[in-house]
């Protein structure tokens, strides 16, 4: 983000002088709306912002938040282009090719090292003389990025024929063109019939920009017997002890979530029944983890990034886990019926046994996996999105209270949150609805939320500007108005919509934008907008992640009633006030969604409190260009700033007197005299 140098008071003054204007309105001019707003809280704020870490989708995880650099790295993966692989142990050689002619590579399901992980890579000569040398490389997801920073390398090997012998390798990571060497070991490696785990750590004697890089083994000699390979695994420096990629997990630090959602989605319900998600299979030695079948992206799922490491990010991240629970229904329409529920029941009390138990073999499994402290959770999503297709005829009639029932005589304290309330959902108390939409349709939806039934309690956990509106699709989802990256127009229509949630925040619990990773790497992508689009190495903070980093970074405890003088509808400036914990600021947010700039008065409604501009802030995000957007190829289109408010703004009568630019989200923490 960009800091200003100088406050804004400096900058005003600056401005002003040179006959430019000043930040603060002019007080003898009628603002375009005015505001009396309580001086006291009016209600406690429930609402939090939420991260949805949505798995599998766009690269995101497995080649996106997961650190992990190899891809395919257990020979998993479908041969890009082809259907969706179904069968645990129908992988390819994907990602991976022979270094130099002499190499031949095969995959093995023979002398398997797990029945997780079935399939496994033989690198042998490929002439009967193999005299030289011989080897196998990755390309990783779009490239393998090269910094000087130590890579931890581990990878299981045995003896193709199963006889033992030393077998000097040599590791290393190189250009695509093997032009240049960043990093070469030699490590010897004492192979016999059985699989051994190797490990290595490679530090890089320079950085490069370009990632067309890759990660290979070769013989160090003769190729001789060559060698048989699986779960081959690189990883650079993680995030705070996790196994997540730095920049990402610090950017969704940044933006302060107070909920976290995991693990799907659509990824939660599978594609198939025998594909969703099963928390048995995401957690554990790595080498056990079969995985599944990818929802979304033509990588297998891995389910590395699995149940305990997102339960560890959400703890990192200081925010309380919403968990996902699969319940028997999945994408191709299908739904278990009611009388084999059972097993699909016990699965998810298992997992809530397993996560939160303080002895018993649950707890003991946790420890030995290294978590012996139970994790915290308070709130559990039964299923995804019921209301869709033909979910909705078996949520309502049965499937919600089957769960809801087991789950609440087990865990009595845990809040279950429906993922609809129609057909017939009896005794929920909380709802996950999902907002999809053009930023009019956002806006049109935001004005509506002041009068929202108060007699559920609402999480949007899947939330974004998807369209631009301008094409006036009937399909928002298909049609050529379908962004590609969030644009400034877009981020303040969800900013005006946050703003109605924390106008309503006794009812609104949590909003979550949806999807947040995007990996740009050639068909790597299946879902756009996103909210942090990221290269190997490089990520890109869109206008909506400033829009949450605002709302995040400016929680309020309590809400603050306000009468504006025109409706939001008339004005197209949307706002929310509020205090923070210790009541001693009011936080006003203001987004002008307007092309031409506006100005606005806050006046307190009892004149025995006033507003202070001394350590008073102002953020803003603004721009001219309603739909720009921030890429790779342009990643600061719109940044926000930040400073101090002018004491310009603090009028004679007290009141607040403010500019809002065109096309703006304004944040402004002001104390009380
Ligand atoms: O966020 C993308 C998808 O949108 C989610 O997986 C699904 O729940 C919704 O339909």
């Amino acid at each position: 983000m960009k800091t200003f140098s100088l406050t804004w008071t400096t900058v005003a003054l600056a401005l002003s002088a040179s006959g430019f204007g000043s930040v603060a309105a002019a007080p003898t001019a009628k603002p375009d709306v005015s505001y009396k707003v309580s001086s006291s809280p009016s209600k406690k704020s429930n609402f939090g912002l939420g991260a949805f870490i949505e798995t599998n989708i766009n690269s995101g995880t497995d080649g996106g938040l997961y650190a992990e650099l190899i891809r395919n790295r257990a020979f998993q993966d479908t041969v890009p282009g082809s259907d969706q692989n179904d069968v645990l142990g129908q992988g390819t050689l994907a990602s991976w090719s022979a270094v130099g002619s002499n190499s031949k590579l095969s995959l093995s399901l023979k002398n398997q090292l797990t029945g997780a992980l079935p399939q496994s890579a033989v690198v042998s000569a490929s002439s009967a003389s193999s005299k030289s040398a011989c080897g196998i490389a990755n390309s990783g997801f779009a490239g393998v990025p090269v910094q000087q920073q130590p890579y931890a390398l581990t990878f299981y090997a045995r003896s193709p024929s199963g006889k033992t012998e030393t077998t000097n390798v040599k590791v290393g990571l190189y250009s695509s063109d093997y032009s240049k060497s960043f990093v070469e070991k030699n490590v010897s490696l004492a192979l016999t019939s059985e699989w051994k785990q190797f490990s290595a750590t490679l530090t890089p004697s320079t950085s490069t920009g370009s990632n067309d890089n890759v990660f290979a083994i070769q013989t160090a000699e003769a190729c001789g017997d060559g060698l048989q390979l699986n779960l081959v695994s690189l990883l650079p420096p993680t995030w705070k002890g996790t196994v997540a990629r730095p920049d990402l997990a610090q950017a969704l630090a940044d933006i302060k979530p107070v909920y976290v959602r995991l693990p799907g989605g659509n990824d939660l319900e599978g594609n198939t029944i025998p594909a969703a998600f099963n928390w048995t299979n995401a957690v554990g030695d790595l080498k056990n983890r079969p995985g599944r079948t990818p929802t979304w992206t033509q990588s297998w799922n891995t389910e590395g990034l699995g149940l305990m490491e997102l339960m560890d990010l959400t703890e990192k991240w200081g925010a309380q886990a919403i968990l996902g629970v699969y319940a028997g229904y999945s994408l191709n329409g299908k739904a278990v019926a009611a009388s084999d529920l059972g097993p699909y029941i016990q699965s998810a009390l298992d997992q809530l046994h397993f996560l939160t138990d303080t002895s018993g073999k649950w707890a003991s499994l946790r420890a030995s996996y290294g978590r012996a402290q139970p994790y915290q959770l308070q709130h559990i999503e039964i299923g995804n999105e019921d209301w869709l297709g033909a979910a909705v005829n078996t949520y309502g009639p049965y499937r919600w209270k089957a769960f809801a029932d087991a789950i609440s005589k087990e865990f009595p304290k845990l809040n279950l949150i429906a993922s609809t309330l129609l057909n017939g959902v009896q005794g929920a108390k909380d709802v996950d609805n999902h907002m999809y939409d053009t930023p009019d349709g956002m806006i049109a939806f935001a004005d509506s939320m002041d009068s929202t039934s108060r007699d559920v309690n609402v999480w949007e956990l899947e939330y974004a500007v998807i369209n631009s509106g301008l094409t006036h699709d009937t399909d928002l989802y298909g049609g050529p108005g379908r962004l590609q990256h969030p644009t400034l127009i877009g981020a303040l229509a969800e900013s005006a919509f946050l703003c109605g949630a924390e106008r309503n925040g006794d009812v609104y619990y949590s909003a979550a934008y949806a999807p947040i990773f995007m990996n740009e790497g050639p068909n790597l992508t299946q879902w756009t907008p996103d909210m942090l689009s990221f290269t190997p190495n490089q990520m890109v903070k869109s206008t909506s992640y400033y829009s949450q980093y605002a709302f995040g970074n400016n929680a309020i405890a309590s809400i603050h009633s306000s009468s504006p003088s025109a409706s939001t509808s008339s004005t197209k400036i949307y706002h929310s006030f509020g205090s923070t914990t210790d009541g001693s600021k009011m936080i006003i947010k203001m987004v002008n969604t307007n092309a031409a700039a506006k100005t606005a008065s806050v006046r307190l409604d009892n004149q025995s409190r006033k507003f202070s501009t001394s350590g008073a802030t102002i953020w803003q995000m603004k721009g001219s260009d309603a739909q720009a957007a921030n890429t790779v190829s342009n990643p600061n289109a719109v940044t926000p700033s930040t400073g101090a408010l002018p004491s310009s703004a603090l009028q004679k009568d007290h009141s607040l007197s403010l500019d809002l630019p065109a096309y703006s989200l304004t944040v402004i923490t002001i104390p009380y005299n």
